[in-house]
Order: structure tokens, then C-alpha cells, then sequence
């Protein structure tokens, strides 16, 4: 077992900040100054000290592609690969009895969100956000869902739950919902890129994300019983917040907030998050997560899996596949396959099945994906537009995405969206020597260094 296996938030930090991906900032911060200072800084920002609190705040773990492949130890070209296949081999947690996540128990009127740097991120945010949260709640007869959900801080004891979009966390909440009882749940902070990422995975109902952040460790989650409710949660998190998600339905205001596509969303109603408790460590750091890349790089991974998945499923031999971060890391993906005849059409068809894709690009095995002008040099020089470009029509969309005009729908109405795929691969008939590239004559026995 590698030791990356049994770090935790803290062991990840410094890992990273030896391998120089760290901006150490020694002056004191206000809360609300962070995600400026953060999207600003070269690497991860680590704040030593907040003014007015106990905490310290890091940043932009998961800002890049590099940082977000640090984080988990992987290199940079196999996040899909490797995602795919710590999903197929997930790792039960371990119930454990020491646990640094409680190590400050806060409860009954000691409980005050207002001793935590909530910081207010965005311009036109409706206040400030915990934005790093992964929520765990008990379906009954099913068993545990976690999932990422944002807070909106209202009151010392209170929060807003942003579970507008269909998903697990509020199926089991519109149960609960219906018979008019409040549904429990704990939300841990400060837990590792493989907790994170486990959390952020769409899974099945009914598979325990924690299970899939153990298939990504390669060692189980420690975890531990929580204080006030009935569940359990990461030992090694920074801090957790326990309560129950009144039954109010969606009728608390509810952002704007910064999403995850990069525009300010709507305003929204929804649940309003009770608190019974409030446990963290000694020295807590609290991690702002900051949109939108840090949302979006707990994405990439698993749609790079999917694409690998589903090109397989239809035969088709794939050699790397790229989310791009202009297109969110998971609208727009870049892939190369060692092509048979049609299947840069039929890898198309298959991508663009998966529901967050918008568009993709297919070149051959010879295009390095990760140089976007090799990417374009492809698209320009193998593609005819009336032959390469293929459309698709009415396929199913999502609200946050404005060329969709979802103000235009009717209540309840789901968004269509037409989609699309460039076949950059060489044309079926033409030979590949039409296509050799320039080499500088000498190029191979001449080294620069020996004559500078
Ligand atoms: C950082 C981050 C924040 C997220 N916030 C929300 C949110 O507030 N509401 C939501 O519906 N989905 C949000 N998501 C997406 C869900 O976490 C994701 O769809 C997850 O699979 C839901 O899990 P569940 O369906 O098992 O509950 C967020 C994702 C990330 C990575």
C-alpha cells in the first residue's frame, strides 16, 4: 500500500506543498478576501492565519489538471484510466474509534456557524458558502449516499442546501419530505481529493460513494460514529457539521451562487439544514473549494472514465481521452483511437450518448490531445465540414446552460440541446504518408546544448 493510501486532507497539503504546488500566505486574511487571493495565487493557497478565527483556509487544490492529478498521486495523462478502474474495485470503509475530526465537539447552544470563516466568494452571491461539503445521509433500506452539496450560511444554526437538481441526496429527502420528518444528515470538510472525488461520482443508488473513495485509496475510509445523529463519517475530515434537513421542502431562498459552468446562477428555494453539532480538529484548516474548476476537476476523472467505458463497450480502441477545461472538464472532450474505418463516426455517436458531453473531437493516436494546436492542425487538415461534422439533435440537456433558453420552459419541462462531433481522423481512402510531418534534417544526431 502506497502511503498516499492512508493520507488524510492534511498528509495530501504537504505532500503537495514538497512538490512545490503550495503558495504559503503568512499575512492574516479576512474570509471574504480568499477566493480573490485564491484564483490569483500560482498554486494551492494556504492561509496561515484568518483574521478573527480560529481557523486557517486552503484553496485551489483542484484548480488544475495538474493539481487536481497531484492531489491524488496519479500522473497527469491517467486520470481517466485509473478512475475507471478504482470504480470497479470499491473498498468497504473501516469503523475506527480515534478520531482527529472531534477532536472540538460543539453542541446544543454551543453550536454557532458564526466561529467558522464562511467566506463569501462570488460578487453576486446570496452570502457566503461552505463550498467543499460532502454530504452523507442513511437512505432507509438502501443504505448510505454521499454526494457534494453546497451550504449557504442564514443563521448561527442554519443553512441552505442547494438540492434543486435531480439526484440521490434529494430523492431521499423528498421521501422524508413527503412524511413530514426531517432527514438527518453529517457533512464532512477537509477530507481528501479521494473523498472528494468519490463524493462528487454520480454512482448508482444504493452504492456507497465511501466504498468508491477506497477503490480510488486502494485502503479503506476511516470512519467514525458521528455525535448527534445516526451516521457515520470520515474520522481524518477537518470538520464535520451534523443536523437534519427540516421539512420545508423548497421554500427557503437559496443563492445566487458562482456554478459550475462559470456563470452566476439563479436565485433558487430549497431545504433549510438544521445543525446539532459542530465537530473539528485542533487547528482546523477549512478548505474553500472555488468555482468553477475546482468543482469541475472533481468531475473530469469520471467522465474521462466514462468515455473510455463506453468507447470499449462499442469496440472501439481507445488511446487517450481529455476533458477540456474550456468545456468544464466534461462538456467538451478531445479523444484519440487507433481507428478502424467508420469508427471516428461511431466513437462520436458513442460520446456524445453520455449526457454531460456537448461536443467531442476525435483525432488519431498520432495527435498528442493535451497540445491544443496539434488538436486544431488535426481538425484543420483531416476534416470536411460537410462530411466530419455530425450534428445531434433533442438530446437531453441541463438547465445551466443558457444557450438552452431554460427561462423559455414551462415548469417542470426538461431542456433539449442539439450536440456535436468533429472527426478529426485521418479520411477513410487517404493514404497516411499524406500526412508525414516536417523533420528538421539531423534532427536526431544533433543535440543544442553542444553548442551553446
Ligand atoms: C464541489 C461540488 C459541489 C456540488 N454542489 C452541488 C449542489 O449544491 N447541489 C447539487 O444538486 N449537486 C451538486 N454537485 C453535484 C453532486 O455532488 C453530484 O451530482 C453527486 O453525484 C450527487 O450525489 P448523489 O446523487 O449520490 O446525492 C456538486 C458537485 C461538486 C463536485
Amino acid at each position: 500500500m502506497s502511503d498516499i493510501a492512508t493520507e488524510d486532507f492534511r498528509a495530501m497539503l504537504a505532500r503537495m506543498e514538497a512538490q512545490g504546488h503550495v503558495t504559503r500566505m503568512k499575512k492574516p486574511v479576512k474570509p471574504q478576501h480568499f477566493s480573490a487571493l485564491c484564483t490569483k495565487a500560482p498554486g494551492v493557497l494556504l492561509a496561515e492565519k484568518v483574521e478573527g478565527y480560529d481557523f486557517s483556509m486552503a484553496g485551489g487544490i483542484f484548480w488544475t489538471r495538474a493539481r487536481t492529478a497531484a492531489s491524488l498521486g496519479w500522473p497527469e495523462g491517467e486520470l481517466g484510466r485509473r478512475f475507471a478502474s478504482a470504480v470497479a474495485k470499491p473498498i468497504p470503509p473501516v469503523e475506527v474509534e480515534d478520531a482527529a475530526c472531534q477532536e472540538h465537539v460543539f453542541t446544543g447552544d454551543d453550536v454557532d456557524l458564526s466561529n467558522i470563516p464562511i467566506p463569501f466568494m462570488h460578487e453576486k452571491d446570496g452570502g457566503p458558502y461552505l463550498s467543499s461539503g460532502i454530504v452523507f445521509a442513511n437512505e432507509p433500506n438502501v443504505g448510505v449516499n454521499v454526494g457534494c452539496y453546497r451550504l449557504m450560511f442564514r443563521t448561527r444554526r442554519e443553512m441552505g442546501i442547494d438540492l434543486f437538481t435531480a439526484s440521490d441526496l434529494r430523492r431521499i429527502y423528498t421521501k422524508f419530505y413527503e412524511q413530514g420528518k426531517p432527514l438527518q444528515i453529517a457533512v464532512a470538510f477537509g477530507v481528501h481529493a479521494f473523498e472528494h472525488m468519490g463524493a462528487a461520482y454520480k454512482a448508482p443508488a444504493g452504492v456507497n460513494e465511501i466504498e468508491i473513495a477506497g477503490g480510488l485509496r486502494g485502503a479503506p475510509t476511516r470512519l467514525v460514529r458521528a455525535k448527534t445523529v445516526d451516521l457515520m463519517v470520515p474520522a481524518d475530515a477537518e470538520m464535520i457539521l451534523e443536523g437534519e434537513l427540516l421539512p420545508n421542502g423548497w421554500t427557503a431562498d437559496e443563492g445566487p451562487f458562482g456554478e459550475f459552468a462559470g456563470m452566476q446562477g439563479d436565485l433558487k428555494h430549497n431545504p433549510i439544514f438544521r445543525l446539532t453539532a459542530i465537530t473539528h480538529r485542533r487547528n482546523p484548516i477549512l478548505f474553500a473549494l472555488q468555482m468553477p474548476w475546482e468543482n469541475d476537476w472533481l468531475n473530469g476523472p469520471a467522465t474521462e472514465a466514462a468515455c473510455m467505458r463506453i468507447l470499449s463497450l462499442a469496440g472501439i480502441p481507445v488511446v487517450a481521452v481529455r476533458a477540456t477545461e474550456g468545456g468544464c472538464c466534461g462538456w467538451s472532450m478531445v479523444v484519440s483511437i487507433r481507428k478502424r474505418a467508420g469508427e471516428g463516426k461511431n466513437a462520436i455517436a458513442a460520446i456524445l450518448s453520455l449526457p454531460v458531453v456537448k461536443q467531442v473531437i476525435i483525432t488519431d493516436d498520432d495527435i498528442n490531445i493535451y497540445d491544443s494546436n496539434e488538436v486544431e492542425w488535426a481538425v484543420t487538415f483531416r476534416c470536411q465540414a460537410d462530411k466530419d461534422i455530425v450534428i445531434l439533435s433533442g438530446m437531453k440537456a441541463k438547465h445551466v446552460d443558457p444557450s438552452v433558453r431554460p427561462w423559455d420552459m414551462k415548469p417542470g419541462e426538461l431542456p433539449l440541446t442539439s450536440k456535436f462531433g468533429i472527426d478529426a481522423t485521418i479520411p477513410e481512402g487517404i493514404p497516411a504518408f499524406r500526412y508525414e510531418r516536417i523533420v528538421p534534417a539531423y534532427s536526431d544526431s544533433l543535440r543544442l546544448e553542444d553548442y551553446l
